[in-house]
């Protein structure tokens, strides 16, 4: 069996492992990254859109960035919309801040091509099997092209998705978990139309939720609340339509036109946190220690989040001598995750419609949306937690 010798072994080519690896080769840290799909899955895989103004500047400052900001779409607010009427929250005139509309496949791509460009291993259809001894010395065994290979590192930076194997490999005994169940998920359809809106609209509406977002100036990205059970195949490309548009109508006329649909699924939402994100030289990151349910665009974000405290305790092990640098990875990660699911879980209850609602429940959603959208207190609120909770208030990282 080959034996490949690296200081930081990375699980999984998503967003975590990939910003993970390359921060590190930046400090000069090696690490190895395994992925086990086709680079060509991982670059096409529809996923996240929405990027903070943090994430951006991580990857911009790490010289990625190249194409974000040439092609990625600067928002400066977004709107909520209900009963037929469209309320416009400003985040530049909240926070001064603004998102960036940039598929995640995008930032896989940029990263995988920097990735080569400077020569540093990143194996694809590459998959690990097994971790071991991570309380000494890791290892990890993984198949590559129909043979057994093992790597040794330092650390083994588990970056392997909600999914993956490294978060089952924590001994029982050492991890929490704290889940929540949603009963209902989001169809989302990828379209080849011009988006309605510049900015983002998320409807709360009697029939559900709905969301149009976009990807660039021809392509739209929609969502519709479904039940979680529901079969696609009921779901003509006609009925998505009407039932945007139902979904969508303001009593201004909103037009709403449709176009090819390039791609359509179905999402569940789940809330889940892994508790600690760390167990020895064995350490969790992104989906893998956490799931947010996608109304707060935070899961993307809260990997990079990840990311960045991570990067900074190996710098600090390695360059500066600090050898209890990892102690208080995790902490530091659950406290913004926890934020995160705060926010996340506020934003899926105010918008979604709950089974069996009755009109006092309906009358609540309508107050709580009139509420975030005429005070300042609360729309402040939702945008600084929307545009990303900063990395250097005091304490939060
Ligand atoms: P992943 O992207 O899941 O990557 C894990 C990788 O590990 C995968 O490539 C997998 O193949 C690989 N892997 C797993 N097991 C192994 C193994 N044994 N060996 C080798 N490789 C392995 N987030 C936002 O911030 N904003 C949004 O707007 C947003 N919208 C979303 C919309 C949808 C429909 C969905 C599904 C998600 C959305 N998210 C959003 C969430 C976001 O996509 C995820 O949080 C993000 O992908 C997490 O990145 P990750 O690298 O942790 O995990
Ligand atoms: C997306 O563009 O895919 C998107 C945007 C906002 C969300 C979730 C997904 O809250």
């Amino acid at each position: 069996m080959a034996l490949i010798r690296t200081q930081v072994g990375i699980i999984g080519a998503g967003p975590a492992g990939l910003t993970l690896a390359h921060l590190l080769h930046l400090q000069g840290i090696e690490s190895f990254v395994l992925e086990r799909h086709t680079r060509d899955y991982v670059e096409t895989r529809v996923r996240a859109g929405v990027l903070e103004q943090g994430t951006v500047d991580i990857l911009c400052g790490s010289g990625v960035g190249q194409r974000l900001q040439r092609e990625g779409l600067q928002h400066k607010g977004v709107e909520l919309r209900f009963d037929g009427r469209g309320h416009r929250i400003d985040f530049q005139d909240l926070v001064e801040k603004s998102i960036t509309v940039y598929a995640q496949q995008e930032v896989v791509k940029d990263l995988i091509a920097a990735r080569i460009a400077y020569n540093a291993p990143i194996l694809f259809e590459a998959e690990a099997i097994r971790i071991q001894d991570f309380e000494a010395q890791p290892r990890i065994r993984y198949q590559h092209q129909g043979t057994t290979h093992e790597i040794a590192c330092d650390f083994i930076a588990g970056c392997d998705g909600f999914h993956g194997i490294c978060r089952p490999a924590f001994p029982a005994d050492q991890l929490s978990t704290h889940e929540r169940h949603y009963p209902f998920a989001w169809l989302g359809i990828l379209a080849r139309v011009a988006p309605a809106s510049h900015e983002l609209i998320y409807t709360y509406h009697e029939h559900g939720f709905s969301l149009l977002s976009m990807r660039s100036p021809e392509i739209s990205r929609l969502y519709l609340q479904c039940a979680p059970d529901e079969d696609i195949n009921n779901w003509s490309d006609d009925r998505i339509w009407d039932e945007l548009r139902t979904r969508m109508a303001t009593r201004d006329g909103f037009v709403l036109q449709d176009g090819p649909i390039l791609q359509k699924g179905i999402t569940p939402m789940r809330s889940f946190v892994a508790e600690p994100m760390r167990f020895d030289k064995l350490i969790l990151l992104g989906d893998a220690a956490h799931i947010v349910p996608p109304t707060g665009a935070k899961g993307l974000n809260l990997a990079v989040a990840d990311v960045r405290v991570l990067t900074r305790c190996l710098v600090g092990i390695y360059k500066e001598n600090k050898r209890n640098a990892l102690e208080q990875y995790s902490a530091r990660c659950l406290r913004r995750v926890w934020l995160a699911q705060r926010f996340s879980g506020w934003m899926t209850s105010m918008l979604h419609r709950f089974p069996n609602e009755d009109s006092f429940a309906h009358q609540l959603h309508l107050a709580e949306l009139d509420y975030v959208t005429s005070s300042r207190a609360a729309s402040t609120t939702l945008a600084e937690n929307y545009v990303g909770l900063p990395f250097d208030t005091p304490g939060l990282f």
